[in-house]
C-alpha cells in the first residue's frame, strides 16, 4: 500500500517527513514516575511484558518500542481552541492529585457529595461547559496483571488513546486536527504477541514486531496491544484476536459475517482504504463496547453473546473507517461529525443486511438512550449541543455523553431528509467521504460542502428554516427539532410496548401476559421491552418479582445489554434478592456505559443499594480502568471537592 500524504486545504506542506526515529520512553519500558491512584491496576506488574529489565535471567526479556511518526498534516484549521494548546504533559507529568484509596473491602458508604452532579456526565468547571473542572489527564497505557485478563496466565497491556490520551504514550500532536503515518517497532518477551492499528505488522526474530501505517491518521488511532493473544481468519481480509482461551469463542461468533458488513460499506460509501480488518478481544476491563483503531478495532470480550446479537457494535466500529478515520472531526468539540454520522452510517449498513424493521428497533433503543440522558442531565445542559466548545484543559472525555451519537444521528437523519431520497443521500456521503478523506474537518466544513452539493435546497435556504436552522442544530442545546420515523420498526416494538403496559398495571392480567410468547424475540426486542418496563419502575409491589420468575430467558440472560437492563430494574425496584446479579455483572466487566448507570442507579437507591456500591467498588475497583474509576468515585462522592 503506497503512503499517501495529501496537503491540507490550507497549504501546510507535511512538515515531519524524515524525522529521525525516537525511542519512546526510557529505554526497558518502566512507566511514568507517578504514583497510579489504584497502584496495581496501572503500574506495569514484574512480570509484565513490558516492564522495565531486571538483572538476572527474567531481567533479559526486555521490550523496546522504536517509534517514527512522519508525514504529519495539519487540517484546515484547529478546533476552537482545546486540547491542541494544552501542555503535553510526557511521561514525567506531575502525579495525578490524590486519590484517597478505598479501604478495602470496606462496605461502610460514606457521605454524598455536597453537591449533586449531573448523572450523565462525569465533572462539573470551565465557561461553556461549567461543570467541567480541569484536572490532570490520567496516564493511558493500561498495564493488566494477570488476574485481570479473561485467561488469568499472563500480562497484558494496551494503549486507549481517544479523545486526548495517547500524548502519555509518545510525544505527539495530541489533536484530531493533525494526521500523519507511523511505524513501530516493538520487542516483548516471548510468549507474548504484539498488535498495532497499522497497515502491515511483519514479525522479526527476537520477538520484534515491525508495524507501518501507510494512511495518514490523528494521533488518537495509534494503539497498542500486548498479550497472549491468537488469532483466527474469519473473513478474506479479517481475522479475530484473542487470549487463547476465547478465540473458539470468537471466531464462532463472527466467522464469516464481517466480509459482508465491509462489503456493504464499501457500497454505501466507497473504497475501504485500510486493507483489513480485524478485530481485538480486549481483557473484560477494557471500557468501551468497541474503539474503531484502524485495521484493528477493539472490542469488549462482552461482545461474545453466541448468537451474534451485538453485531451492531462491530457495525458501528466498521463505520468509522469512512467517518471518523477517514473523514476526522478537527475538534473534540465537533465529536458528532464522527459519532452522528457513523450512527447513520451503521444504521444504513444495518437496513441493508437486517432490514428496516430491525434497524428502526435499534434506533428507538438509541433514542431512549438520548431521552434517559437528556431527563438526567435537564435538556438545557450546554453539553447537549451538537457543537461544544471545550475550554483549554478540559479532558473532552468528561464531555462524553449522548447527545454526539442520537441527536447527531438526528441530524444526519435530517439533511437526508431534506434531499428525500436515499440514493441521493447515499451518492452525497459517499461523494463527501471522497472530498475530505484523510483530512480533518468543521461542521461548517460538513454544512457548506452538503449546501455546495444541492444548490437547490441551498436555494430554497434549507439551512435556515424556523426551528430547523443549521445553526439551531448545532449551538442550542436540547432535544433534536426533527426526529426519523422509527415507525417501520413498529411491527417489532408494539408487541414489547402492550406487554411492558400489562406488567406495569396494578393488578396483573395473567391470562393476557401468558398469552405473548417472547422466547421467539430478539435480543434488540427484549432490550426494548426492558426499557420500556424500567421507565414504568418501579412497578406495583410483586410484579418484578413475577417478571423474574416467568422469563429467566431475561433474568437468568448472559447477555451483556440484557443484564444491564435486568440490572437497573432489579435496582428501581429495590429487589433485593437479586442484587447479587448487579455485584456479579459489575465484577464480570468494566465497560463505562455499563457501569456508571448502576452506580448511579445504586446511589440513588436505598442504604442496602449504596452499601452496595461501596462493597462491589471497593472489590473491583484495581480491576477497572483509570477513567471509570474516577468517574464511579465522582458518583460515590470518592473524589475530593477539587473539581
Ligand atoms: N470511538 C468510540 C469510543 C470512544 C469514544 C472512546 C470517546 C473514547 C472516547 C466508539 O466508536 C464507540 O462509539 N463505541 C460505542 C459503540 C456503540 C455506539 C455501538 C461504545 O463503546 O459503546
Ligand atoms: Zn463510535
Amino acid at each position: 500500500m503506497s503512503p499517501h500524504h495529501p496537503r491540507s486545504p490550507t497549504g501546510c506542506p507535511p512538515c515531519l517527513t524524515g524525522m529521525s526515529p525516537a525511542t519512546l520512553g526510557p529505554p526497558g519500558m518502566s512507566p511514568p514516575p507517578r504514583s497510579p491512584p489504584w497502584g496495581r491496576a496501572r503500574r506495569p506488574p514484574p512480570h509484565s511484558p513490558l516492564a522495565a529489565p531486571r538483572p538476572g535471567p527474567a531481567g533479559s526479556a526486555r521490550c523496546r518500542r522504536r517509534w517514527r511518526t512522519d508525514g504529519a498534516t495539519e487540517g484546515p484549521r484547529a478546533g476552537p481552541g482545546e486540547e491542541s494548546r494544552r501542555p503535553v504533559p510526557g511521561p514525567a507529568a506531575p502525579a495525578a492529585r490524590g486519590c484517597p484509596p478505598l479501604a478495602s473491602g470496606s462496605p461502610v458508604p460514606r457521605p454524598p457529595p455536597p453537591v449533586p452532579r449531573s448523572p450523565s456526565t462525569h465533572g462539573q468547571g470551565a465557561r461553556d461547559t461549567p461543570h467541567l473542572g480541569v484536572c490532570p489527564f490520567p496516564p493511558q497505557v493500561c498495564w493488566l496483571a494477570p488476574e485481570q485478563t479473561a485467561g488469568k496466565q499472563k500480562p497484558y497491556m494496551y494503549t486507549q488513546g481517544q479523545a486526548v490520551l495517547n500524548r502519555s504514550f509518545f510525544p505527539c500532536f495530541d489533536t484530531p486536527s493533525v494526521k500523519c503515518t507511523y511505524s513501530a517497532t516493538v520487542q516483548v518477551p516471548e510468549g507474548f504477541t504484539a498488535v498495532m492499528s497499522a497497515t502491515s505488522s511483519e514479525k522479526q526474530k527476537d520477538n520484534t514486531f515491525v508495524f507501518k501505517m501507510s494512511q495518514p491518521i490523528p494521533s488518537y488511532l495509534i494503539a497498542l496491544a500486548v498479550g497472549d493473544i491468537v488469532s483466527a481468519d474469519v473473513g478474506p481480509r479479517s481475522r479475530v484476536w484473542a487470549e487463547p482461551c476465547l478465540i473458539e469463542a470468537a471466531k464462532k461468533e463472527y466467522d464469516g459475517v464481517i466480509e459482508e458488513f465491509l462489503a456493504v460499506g464499501e457500497k454505501l460509501f466507497g473504497p475501504y482504504v485500510w486493507g483489513r480488518y480485524d478485530i481485538l478481544f480486549m481483557p473484560p476491563s477494557f471500557p468501551f463496547g468497541g474503539m474503531e483503531n484502524p485495521c484493528l478495532t477493539f472490542v469488549t470480550p462482552c461482545l461474545l453473546a453466541g448468537d451474534r446479537s451485538l453485531a451492531d457494535v462491530i457495525i458501528h466500529e466498521i463505520s468509522h473507517s469512512w467517518f471518523g478515520n477517514l473523514v476526522t472531526n478537527a475538534s473534540w468539540g465537533e465529536f458528532w461529525l464522527n459519532e452522528g454520522f457513523t450512527m447513520y452510517a451503521q444504521r444504513r449498513i444495518s437496513t441493508e443486511v437486517y432490514g428496516l424493521a430491525y434497524t428502526c428497533l435499534e434506533a428507538a433503543t438509541g433514542r431512549a438512550l438520548l431521552r434517559q440522558h437528556m431527563d438526567n442531565t435537564g435538556e438545557d445542559h450546554p453539553l447537549n449541543k451538537l457543537r461544544v466548545v471545550i475550554e483549554p484543559g478540559v479532558n473532552p472525555d468528561d464531555t462524553y455523553n449522548e447527545t454526539p451519537y442520537e441527536k447527531g444521528y438526528c441530524f444526519v437523519s435530517y439533511l437526508a431528509h431534506l434531499v428525500g431520497d436515499q440514493s441521493k443521500f447515499d451518492a452525497f456521503l459517499q461523494a463527501y467521504v471522497n472530498q475530505f478523506k484523510f483530512q480533518s474537518i468543521t461542521a461548517d466544513d460538513t454544512l457548506g460542502f452538503f449546501l455546495e452539493y444541492f444548490p437547490e435546497l441551498k436555494e430554497k435556504g434549507v439551512d435556515s428554516i424556523p426551528g430547523f436552522e443549521f445553526d439551531r442544530w448545532l449551538n442550542t442545546p436540547g432535544w433534536p427539532p426533527y426526529l426519523p420515523d422509527l415507525s417501520p420498526g413498529e411491527q417489532l416494538m408494539k408487541p414489547a410496548d402492550e406487554l411492558a403496559q400489562l406488567w406495569a398495571a396494578d393488578s396483573l392480567n395473567v391470562e393476557a401476559i401468558e398469552a405473548v410468547d417472547i422466547t421467539a424475540w430478539r435480543t434488540y426486542q427484549l432490550v426494548y421491552f426492558l426499557d420500556k418496563v424500567l421507565e414504568k419502575s418501579p412497578l406495583p409491589e410483586g410484579n418484578v418479582e413475577r417478571l423474574s420468575k416467568m422469563y429467566p430467558k431475561i433474568s437468568k440472560a448472559q447477555n451483556a445489554e440484557l443484564r444491564l437492563r435486568w440490572c437497573q430494574i432489579v435496582l428501581k425496584n429495590n429487589l433485593e434478592a437479586e442484587y447479587s446479579k448487579v455485584k456479579d455483572f459489575l465484577h464480570s466487566q468494566g465497560k463505562q456505559k455499563y457501569t456508571l448507570p448502576l452506580y448511579r442507579a445504586m446511589w440513588g437507591g436505598s442504604e442496602v443499594a449504596r452499601a452496595l456500591a461501596m462493597e462491589t467498588f471497593s472489590a473491583t475497583a484495581p480491576q477497572l480502568h483509570v477513567n471509570v474509576q474516577n468517574y464511579v468515585k465522582k458518583i460515590l462522592g470518592l473524589e475530593g471537592a477539587e473539581d
